[in-house]
């Protein structure tokens, strides 16, 4: 996964109740069109779900993560696949790669060009890059209702947002930059069901804990019952969370 400040993952509740991350991932990987013994970089490969379901459809798959915990539960659930602990925008690997692969990281990066850059020095001359992840307005009416509710707790201070989650005007420019052609920008809406009636506290719980910095136990756990009452109405639907996510997919190739 992305970067942290800390290593705040918790990969058994990543596995548990975030298992959708790896399984929308799936639609990513077939637009991979994978050949057999092609040499794939999975770039945030979380528990490494999808690595495998590629090293299984005959790809040579190295995946990467900044997480230390998340590579190592991918090293005991897949002991036969390579994983290393190291963040994209740390990349040094040169012309060895078909295709790099990411699905659901690259909005932790708060240094797009860099890990751009590094994604395209990594691949071969016409290997491709094949990406999928949050864009501009994911997960806004769960982010604004996180800002209202702590503010109305008498919180007064600026959160920055952990997050990057650009336009794919803005990204593919920077795509175009490093050298990519781009053959491929969308920009989708994607609602994304959160699991059980604790969906919603779960993936704030997992993914937006940056939020409460300073914030103790006790408040943070109100403001977030806050938050799911005043998300009821828009964000859950028949007994479902439903979180508004939108994607950016992309993919370039080094020519
Ligand atoms: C996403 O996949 O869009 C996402 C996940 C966690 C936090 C923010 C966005």
């Amino acid at each position: 996964m992305g970067t942290m400040r800390k290593d705040q993952w918790n990969p058994s509740l990543y596995d548990a109740k975030h298992s959708f991350v790896s399984a929308f991932g799936d639609s990513l990987v077939k637009v991979l069109t994978l050949k057999k013994g092609e040499k794939i970089l999975d770039v945030g490969c979380g528990t490494g779900d999808l690595a495998c379901q590629m090293a299984d459809a005959g790809a040579k798959v190295v995946g990467i993560d900044s997480s230390e915990k998340m590579i190592a539960k991918a090293k005991e659930k897949y002991p036969h696949l390579s994983f290393y602990v190291k963040d994209v925008t740390q990349l040094d690997f040169h012309n060895e790669f078909d295709a790099v692969f990411s699905n659901a990281v690259l909005h932790w990066v708060r240094q797009p060009e860099k890990a751009l850059k590094n994604i395209y020095t990594s691949l071969k001359k016409g290997g491709r890059f094949v990406a999928e992840f949050g864009g501009k307005g994911n997960v806004q009416k769960i982010t604004d209702a996180l800002l209202m509710q702590i503010k109305k707790a008498g919180i007064e201070r600026d959160i920055a947002s952990p997050w990057y989650f650009p336009s794919i005007g803005e990204y593919v420019a920077l795509m175009e930059q490093v050298g990519f052609r781009v053959t491929l920008a969308m920009h989708f809406d994607r609602p994304t069901p959160l699991e059980g009636e604790d969906g919603l506290k779960n993936w704030i719980a997992m993914f937006a804990s940056s939020f409460f910095e300073g914030i103790n136990e006790q408040l943070k756990h109100e403001i977030i019952a806050n938050v799911e009452t005043a998300l009821k109405p828009s964000l859950f639907e028949n007994g479902v969370w439903v979180a508004d996510y939108k994607r950016i997919r992309v993919v370039g190739i080094k020519e």
